[in-house]
């Protein structure tokens, strides 16, 4: 019996919407044919977004959505991709597979899709090969309400109102794709782009988010703080230069050469996929670590906007789309992840799954007219009940399960928080591929009057195709008794479990 302790007297943050957030990139077929199918297209549509795409991601309350990339922001030249279709700029898409990017879908296509599903807006801008002037424009024409060149570009193009732009990052990864720059000279660069990223309006405040590290990478870290965290800053910033710091981990089961099957993989590779995917922790304890030094008070996030899977691509597919199948094994990964955040809540204020369809850990595949929704779609649904919640005081006890020593791994993860209506959230992992957990909940101090729960569970490369659409899904779980402040409970093998409960 594995012991679960939650204490509802002790709130530890507030639980950022955005932790759930989603990147969409252009690459392969996450932006075209994914999303944007264009008005003419015979799959439903409105406004060329793809109705069946909308309305899923409405349904798992998508909170936030980043593009356009990705190492394809560094070359994104978005005057490209505004004005008549016919008259847009066609380019070589250079970092993912030299195809042609017609920029049909551009600044005004991303702001409906954004629009369409209620989410909010995070754009990348161009370091790598755009000028401060070209950045600064795109801002203009974004937000700016009254009368200038770029705002009256937007009406002439047919948007009247300026947009809300609620997060704006200097560059991407720009240690690499992004300019295979140094920390102090990125630093300096980030300080003078920044400088130009206006807020016009004050009361809808654009988050400016400074190129943070990869992986282990701390020594990016301490030069970007020590150089760009000035609180007494620029006269219209609250928290000097940035208000937040990115991180990009991606989990791989072997490394970039081989990077191990997204099916059809060994027990070995199940748990080294999850021993590499709980390295998340060290990472994020580590950043913020050296955060905590330069702003004690919490005042700028960390932003996880790069993370996921990142396995073989799918055999007879380009190489250059990063188009992979999702199996119980993301599931999992997904749920860990969503875990670890909670619990980080305090510094980590949004994260950005890598990527939104077709690409990576996708919560929706899709071919043709057909959409099939993945294990790890279910598993951000069943989390978006942390959602605005506030991260509760929680402890579980775990032992370690595995194959090698290498790559052991507790069998439990947990986190959990109580919402608006005094509901209490439970979501736990079971990382173990042949032991079922017992597990005890108090709810210390609380009299339980009802719970309900659901499940995504099955065997471990469990998978939806398009011919078996439902293999994998959330499902009713309602094996649980309870007795005053405590529930009683087995977590299946292989499987991510939410239990809402009414205290
Ligand atoms: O998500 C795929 C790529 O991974 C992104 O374009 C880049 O930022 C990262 O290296």
């Amino acid at each position: 019996m594995y012991r679960h302790i939650v204490n509802p007297q002790s709130t530890k943050g507030h639980i950022n919407p955005e932790i759930q957030g989603h990147f969409s990139e252009h690459l392969g077929r996450c932006i075209y044919e994914g999303i944007f199918v264009g008005e003419n297209s015979d799959i439903p549509n409105v406004n060329g977004m793809r109705t069946d795409v909308v309305e899923a991601l409405k349904e798992m309350k998508i909170p936030v959505l980043r593009w356009p990339g990705g190492c394809f922001a560094d070359e994104y030249h978005w005057m490209d991709g505004i004005g008549k279709k016919e008259n847009r700029k066609k380019m070589i898409n250079t970092n993912w597979g030299g195809v042609v990017e017609d920029n049909s879908f551009g600044t005004h296509e991303f702001m409906e899709l954004c629009r369409q599903l209620g989410c909010k807006t995070y754009v990348n801008g161009n370091v790598g090969s755009g000028t401060v002037k070209e950045m600064s424009e795109w801002v203009e024409y974004m937000t700016f309400e009254g009368v200038s060149p770029m705002a009256d570009l937007r009406k002439a193009n047919g948007h009247e109102e300026a947009w809300n732009l609620d997060y704006f990052a200097v560059g991407n990864e720009t240690w690499g794709c992004g300019g295979n720059m140094s920390p102090e000279y990125y630093s300096d660069l980030y300080r003078h782009y920044q400088t130009f990223v206006k807020n016009y309006n004050p009361d809808k405040k654009i988050k400016r988010l400074a190129v943070g590290p990869s992986d282990k990478d701390y020594a990016w870290t301490e030069t970007l703080l020590k150089k760009c965290f000035d609180r007494s800053g620029s006269w219209n910033n609250a928290h000097g230069f940035m208000d937040g710091l990115t991180l990009h981990y991606y989990t791989l089961p072997y490394d970039w050469a081989k990077k191990g099957a997204a099916t059809g993989f060994n027990e070995k590779e199940w748990y080294m996929t999850l021993r590499k995917t709980l390295f998340m922790e060290d990472y994020i304890t580590g950043h913020s670590a050296i955060m905590d030094r330069y702003d004690p008070e919490k005042q700028i996030g960390l932003m996880v906007d790069e993370w996921g899977t990142w396995y073989d691509v799918e055999e007879g597919t380009n190489p250059g789309f990063l188009y992979q199948q999702n199996t119980i094994r993301d599931a999992l990964v997904a749920g860990i992840n969503l875990n670890i955040f909670n619990k980080h809540c305090d510094r980590v204020k949004m994260a950005n799954i890598a990527q939104l369809v077709n690409v990576l850990q996708a919560v929706i595949l899709t071919e043709g007219e057909k959409m099939i929704k993945t294990p790890t779609y279910y598993v951000f649904k069943m989390y978006s009940a942390h959602q605005d919640n506030e991260l509760l005081e929680s402890s579980i006890d775990t032992k370690k399960i595995g194959l090698e020593d290498e790559y052991m791994v507790p069998n439990l993860t947990e986190s959990a928080s109580i919402d608006k209506d005094g509901k209490i959230h439970l979501t736990i992992t079971n990382l173990s591929l042949d032991e079922a957990a017992d597990v005890e909940s108090t709810l210390l101090g609380k009299s339980i009057k009802s719970v309900k729960g659901t499940i995504v569970t099955g065997k471990m490369d469990a998978h939806n195709t398009f011919d078996n659409p439902d293999a994998v899904k959330e499902e009713a779980f309602d094996k649980v008794s309870f007795e005053n402040d405590t529930l009683k409970y087995s977590v299946p093998t292989c499987s991510v479990l939410h239990l809402e409960v009414t205290v």
